[in-house]
Formats: structure tokens, C-alpha cells, sequence
């Protein structure tokens, strides 16, 4: 009677253990990193199949950071089985980077190389973009680059020499090492170098623990660095008619719809992410942001892109989506008059200047007297501001804060020069 009953709970016991075992494998290889997409595990699941040590992450930062738990339970990533050590754990060449946290090997701040065992592809299109090394070079110059960055980078002059001599943009040294930290650093940091020698930081876009597509692909996350006097994006975005139109029907767009299989029902208007990285239509979606660039609109004269007719026909056939081919010539040809009219205005203002340079009257450092201010804003600020407001559709930009800005500074520059050829 005894030795029955004790049989039959071992059969059970065994059945349940393989059972678990089963359920366990199952929910590896559908649910996890490479299964498919299903939206139900909670933090009891995730724990269930986690690595003792993934357990403790998550047991302990439950209590230490409840945000950075709450995200990772909204997001994707814990849905699809990853964990805190699929980013976290150290790989080959992050040994500078590797700290030991509570006995386990830890990066506190992962890097593209972390995400390029899931990511290839987004990882490499986000290297090749002005995003990553390129928008590093002009807050710290050549000293954070190697020889074969440079070259690599496209950072290096005609000459062969590393652009602006190796140094930093001229107001970095204006507005100092701390101000810069803060500002100069703070949105070109998209591209920072780090310690394993990869360049950028995915997170200044995938916000949060919750890395979600949704956040990704509204405008104000692009407006965290895209405003201001000198590339005012944003808010050009805001006065469009494609702006307002998703204001006023935010409702209306999927904004959590699978890359690369986007319609406009999902996106009935353009937001930022539509035009320069979206998957539309036939257009592939890219993390290359430079991809579907015409021009180089914000140095001094804007010009044209060696690839920049192609760019232009990427970006057209997003257009298309929603407008006639008339229409979209129509509204080119009209912006890039205003952007012939920026250049014009700029080299009245440069021919100026320089001619106070060449007899003499402009001391050798620059930036050091009123007249060259009105000359770097005249491109810096007004210049760009009418060229981006003329391609993206803000009137007020084109004019009040573009076109109608220099004309007054050529007067300005004009009168000041005057004065000090007097003087
Ligand atoms: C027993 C508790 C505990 C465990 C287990 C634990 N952490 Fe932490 N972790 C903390 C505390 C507390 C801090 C804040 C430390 C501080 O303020 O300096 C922290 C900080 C961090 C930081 C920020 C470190 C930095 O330098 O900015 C990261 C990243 C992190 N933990 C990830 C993990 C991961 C991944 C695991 C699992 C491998 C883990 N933690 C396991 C308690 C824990
Ligand atoms: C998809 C990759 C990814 C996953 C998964 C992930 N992290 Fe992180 N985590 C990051 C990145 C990237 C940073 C660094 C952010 C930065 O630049 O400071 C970070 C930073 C942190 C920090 C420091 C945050 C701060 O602001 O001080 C903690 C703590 C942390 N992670 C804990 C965890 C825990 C616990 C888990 C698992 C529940 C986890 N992470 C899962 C990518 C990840
Ligand atoms: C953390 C700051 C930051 C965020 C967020 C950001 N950008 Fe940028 N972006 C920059 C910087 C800095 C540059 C200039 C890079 C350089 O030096 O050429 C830039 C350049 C660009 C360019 C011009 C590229 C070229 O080849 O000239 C485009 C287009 C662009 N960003 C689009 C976007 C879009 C779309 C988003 C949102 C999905 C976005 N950016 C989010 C900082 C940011
Ligand atoms: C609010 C975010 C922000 C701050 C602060 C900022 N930038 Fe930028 N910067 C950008 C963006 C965005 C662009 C891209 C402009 C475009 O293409 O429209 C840019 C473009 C540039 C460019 C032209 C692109 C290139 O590679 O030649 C230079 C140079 C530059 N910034 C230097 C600086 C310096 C130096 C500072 C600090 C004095 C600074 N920026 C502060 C966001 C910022
Ligand atoms: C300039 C902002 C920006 C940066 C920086 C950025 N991303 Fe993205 N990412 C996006 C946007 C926007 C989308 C959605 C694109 C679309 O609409 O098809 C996206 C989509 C993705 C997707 C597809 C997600 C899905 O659900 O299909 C992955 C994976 C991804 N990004 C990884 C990365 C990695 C890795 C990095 C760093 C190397 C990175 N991203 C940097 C803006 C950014
Ligand atoms: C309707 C499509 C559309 C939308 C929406 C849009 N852009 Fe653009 N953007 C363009 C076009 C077209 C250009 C000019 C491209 C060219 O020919 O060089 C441009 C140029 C730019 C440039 C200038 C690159 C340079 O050469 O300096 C930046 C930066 C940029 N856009 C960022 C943004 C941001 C950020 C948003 C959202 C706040 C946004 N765009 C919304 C179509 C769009
Ligand atoms: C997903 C659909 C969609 C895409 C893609 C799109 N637009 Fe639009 N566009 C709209 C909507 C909606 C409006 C506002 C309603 C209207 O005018 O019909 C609009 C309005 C306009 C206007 C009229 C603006 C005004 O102030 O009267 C112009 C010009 C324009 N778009 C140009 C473009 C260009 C150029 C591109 C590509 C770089 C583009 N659009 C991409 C949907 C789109």
C-alpha cells in the first residue's frame, strides 16, 4: 500500500519535472531572441527562465530602481526573453569597461557592439551616419580619433590632414570645456566615443529601458537636439501642415507598426522619422540618416552631395506616398531658390569681412569683435534657418527668422565695416 503510493508520487514528481523542462524549451525557442512575438510574459516568467545571475539583477533592482524595472517590463526586449546580461555582460575588447557587480562581470553602459549581436545591421547603417563619429569630431577634434578613424570617418581634409587642423569648432573654445560638457556634448554625444572603440550611444533615440519603437518615432525625440537658433527642425515640424496635421490626429497613427512594412495608414502624415528613416512604401528602412540627403545644408555655402541626386529620389518616392510628382517638384524647385538666395546673402557678408582681414582690421583670433558675429550668424543661424524652413515647410522661418535676419545683417555688417575702415 505504502511502496504504491510512493511509486505513484514519484511518477508525478518525474512527469512534472519533465514537463517544466519541456514548457522551459518551448518558451526558448518561441518566445526567445530569435522565437516570434508574443506579448504575454511577466516578470514571473522572465524570472522562471533566467540565469541565477539574470535573477538577481532583476530580484535587486526591483527594490533599488523600480523606473528602470518598469520599462523593461513594458518594452519589447522582456517580452522576447532578453535579459539584463544580454546587454550588460562584457564582451571581447571591453575589458577597460568591465566592472564586478555584486560578483558577476558587468558594463554599466552597453555599447552598439553590445547591441550588434542582435542589431548588425542597424548598427552598421548608425556607424556610416553623421550620427555616430561624425557629429563627435567638432566638439573634441582629432584627439579622440586614431589615423584609421579619420580616414574611416571621412575626417580627413584634401590634404590629408584632420579637418579644421584637428581642432574642436571654433565656439567650443568660445563657450569653454564646461559649458561645452553640457551642451556641445549633450546632443553630439549621439555619436561619443567609447571605451571599446565604437562610436555613439543608441540610447539618445531608444529612450529608457523600454527601447520602444513607439518613442522612437515621434518628433520630439528628434527635438531633443533638432531646435534652437540654428536648426530648428522642430519647430518648422510643428508650423508644417504635416506637423499640425499629426498634432491634431495623434490618434489616427500606428506608431508601434513593424519596421520596413509601413503604409500611410499607419503614418497618414509624415512625422520626422518617415522622411529620413522609415521603411515606406518600397523604400527600405535605414539608421543612416545622411542616406536620402540632397544638399549639406548647414556650412556656410550649402552644396550639393556627391550621392545627392540619388538621395533626392529615395526622398521623393516617400513623397509620392501621399503627393502628385507635380506638387513635389513645385515645392523643390521653390526651396531651393531660397537656398541659392541663403549662398548669395552669405558671400555678400564673407566678401565683406574678409576684406577687413585682408587689410588688416579684424585681429587674428577670431570671433573677437562684433562684425564677425553678424557673419556667423548670418549662415550659422539665419542662413540655415531659411534653408531648412524653405525644404521642410515653415514659412515663418524662411522669412522672419531667415531671409528677412540677413538682409538686415548685410545692412548691419555693411554700416559696421564702414565704421571701421574710418576708425
Ligand atoms: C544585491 C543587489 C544588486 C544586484 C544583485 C545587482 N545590482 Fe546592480 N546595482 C545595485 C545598486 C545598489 C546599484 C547602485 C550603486 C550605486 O549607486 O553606486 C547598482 C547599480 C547598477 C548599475 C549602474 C552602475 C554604474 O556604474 O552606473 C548597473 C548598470 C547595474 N547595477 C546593473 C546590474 C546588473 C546587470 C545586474 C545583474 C548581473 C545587477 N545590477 C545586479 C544593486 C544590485
Ligand atoms: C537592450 C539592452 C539592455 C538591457 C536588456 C538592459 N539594459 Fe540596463 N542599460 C543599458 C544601457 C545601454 C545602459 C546605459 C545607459 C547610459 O548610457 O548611461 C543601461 C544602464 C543601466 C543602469 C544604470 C542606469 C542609470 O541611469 O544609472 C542600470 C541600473 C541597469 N541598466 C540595469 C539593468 C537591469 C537590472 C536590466 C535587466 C532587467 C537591464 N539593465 C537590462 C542597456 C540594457
Ligand atoms: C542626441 C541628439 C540627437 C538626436 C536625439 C537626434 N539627432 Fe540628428 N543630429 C544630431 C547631431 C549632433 C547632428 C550633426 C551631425 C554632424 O556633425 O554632421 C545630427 C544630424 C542629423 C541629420 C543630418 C545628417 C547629415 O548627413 O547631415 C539628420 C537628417 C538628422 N540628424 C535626423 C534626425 C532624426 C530624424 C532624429 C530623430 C529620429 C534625430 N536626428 C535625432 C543630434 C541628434
Ligand atoms: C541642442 C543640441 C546641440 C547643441 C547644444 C550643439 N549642437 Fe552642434 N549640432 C546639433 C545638430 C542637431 C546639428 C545638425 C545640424 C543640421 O544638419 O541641421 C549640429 C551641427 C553642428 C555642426 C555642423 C556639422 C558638422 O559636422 O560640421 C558643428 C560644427 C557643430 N554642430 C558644433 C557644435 C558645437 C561646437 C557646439 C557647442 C558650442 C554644439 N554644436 C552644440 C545639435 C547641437
Ligand atoms: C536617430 C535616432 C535613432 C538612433 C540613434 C537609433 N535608432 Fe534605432 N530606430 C529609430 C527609429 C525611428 C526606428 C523606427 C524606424 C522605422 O520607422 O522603421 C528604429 C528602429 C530600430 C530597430 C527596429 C525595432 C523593431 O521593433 O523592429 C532596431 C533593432 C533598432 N532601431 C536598433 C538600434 C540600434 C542598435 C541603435 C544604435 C546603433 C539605434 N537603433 C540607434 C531611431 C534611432
Ligand atoms: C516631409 C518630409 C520631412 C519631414 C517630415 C522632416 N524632414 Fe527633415 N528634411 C526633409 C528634406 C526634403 C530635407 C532636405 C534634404 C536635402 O535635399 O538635402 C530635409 C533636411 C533635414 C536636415 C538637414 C540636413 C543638412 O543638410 O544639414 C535635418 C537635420 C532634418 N531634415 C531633420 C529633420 C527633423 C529633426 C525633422 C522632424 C522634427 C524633420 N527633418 C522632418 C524632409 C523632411
Ligand atoms: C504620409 C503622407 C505624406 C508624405 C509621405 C508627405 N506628405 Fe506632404 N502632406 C501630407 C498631408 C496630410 C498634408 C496636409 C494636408 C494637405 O495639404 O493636403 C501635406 C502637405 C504638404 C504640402 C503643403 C504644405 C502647405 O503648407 O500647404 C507640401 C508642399 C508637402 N506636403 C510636401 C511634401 C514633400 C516635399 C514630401 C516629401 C519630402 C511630403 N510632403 C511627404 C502628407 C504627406
Amino acid at each position: 500500500m505504502h511502496s504504491k503510493f510512493y511509486k505513484i508520487l514519484l511518477l508525478v514528481g518525474l512527469g512534472s519535472v519533465v514537463g517544466v523542462i519541456l514548457l522551459l524549451q518551448m518558451y526558448r525557442f518561441a518566445v526567445g531572441p530569435q522565437g516570434v512575438e508574443i506579448s504575454f510574459p511577466t516578470l514571473s516568467q522572465v524570472s522562471l527562465t533566467s540565469s541565477p545571475e539574470n535573477a538577481q539583477c532583476i530580484e535587486c533592482h526591483q527594490n533599488e530602481s523600480p523606473g528602470i524595472l518598469d520599462q523593461y517590463h513594458d518594452g519589447k526586449h522582456s517580452q522576447r526573453g532578453v535579459q539584463c546580461l544580454d546587454c550588460h555582460k562584457p564582451l571581447e575588447g571591453q575589458e577597460k569597461m568591465t566592472t564586478v557587480h555584486y560578483e558577476v562581470q558587468m558594463v554599466a553602459a552597453p555599447t552598439p557592439n553590445n547591441y550588434a549581436q542582435c542589431h548588425d545591421e542597424a548598427v552598421h547603417e548608425f556607424s556610416i551616419s553623421a550620427h555616430a563619429a561624425k557629429s563627435w569630431y567638432p566638439v573634441v577634434g582629432a584627439e579622440d580619433f586614431t589615423k584609421e578613424e579619420l580616414a574611416k570617418y571621412h575626417l580627413l581634409g584634401e590634404d590629408g590632414k584632420p579637418l579644421n587642423n584637428g581642432k574642436p569648432n571654433v565656439i567650443r573654445d568660445v563657450i569653454g570645456k564646461d559649458a561645452s560638457a553640457l551642451s556641445c556634448e549633450a546632443c553630439h554625444g549621439i555619436g561619443k566615443k567609447n571605451d571599446d572603440g565604437s562610436f555613439g550611444d543608441c540610447r539618445a533615440c531608444h529612450l529608457g529601458h523600454d527601447f520602444s519603437i513607439e518613442q522612437a518615432r515621434q518628433p520630439e525625440t528628434c527635438g531633443q537636439c533638432h531646435l534652437g537658433p540654428d536648426h530648428p527642425q522642430m519647430e518648422i515640424y510643428n508650423e508644417s501642415a504635416h506637423g499640425t496635421y499629426y498634432a491634431a490626429n495623434k490618434e489616427k497613427f500606428n506608431l508601434g507598426a513593424p519596421t520596413g512594412t509601413l503604409t500611410t495608414k499607419d503614418f497618414p502624415s509624415p512625422t520626422c522619422t518617415t522622411c529620413h528613416m522609415s521603411g515606406i512604401g518600397d523604400i527600405e528602412p535605414t539608421h543612416n540618416v545622411s542616406e536620402r540627403l540632397k544638399w549639406n545644408l548647414a556650412p556656410p555655402i550649402a552644396t550639393i552631395r556627391a550621392d545627392g541626386r540619388q538621395n533626392r529620389q529615395t526622398m521623393e518616392s516617400i513623397c509620392l506616398n501621399c503627393h502628385a510628382q507635380g506638387t513635389i517638384d513645385e515645392h523643390m524647385t521653390q526651396a531651393e531658390k531660397i537656398i541659392d538666395l541663403t549662398n548669395e546673402n552669405v558671400r555678400k557678408g564673407q566678401s565683406i569681412v574678409n576684406e577687413l582681414r585682408t587689410i588688416g582690421l579684424l585681429p587674428g583670433s577670431t570671433m573677437s569683435t562684433p562684425i564677425e558675429y553678424l557673419e556667423f550668424e548670418l549662415w550659422h543661424h539665419e542662413g540655415r534657418r531659411a534653408r531648412f524652413g524653405a525644404i521642410m515647410s515653415g514659412a515663418d522661418y524662411v522669412n522672419w527668422h531667415g531671409i528677412y535676419e540677413q538682409e538686415k545683417a548685410l545692412v548691419e555688417i555693411k554700416a559696421e565695416a564702414e565704421e571701421m575702415k574710418k576708425d
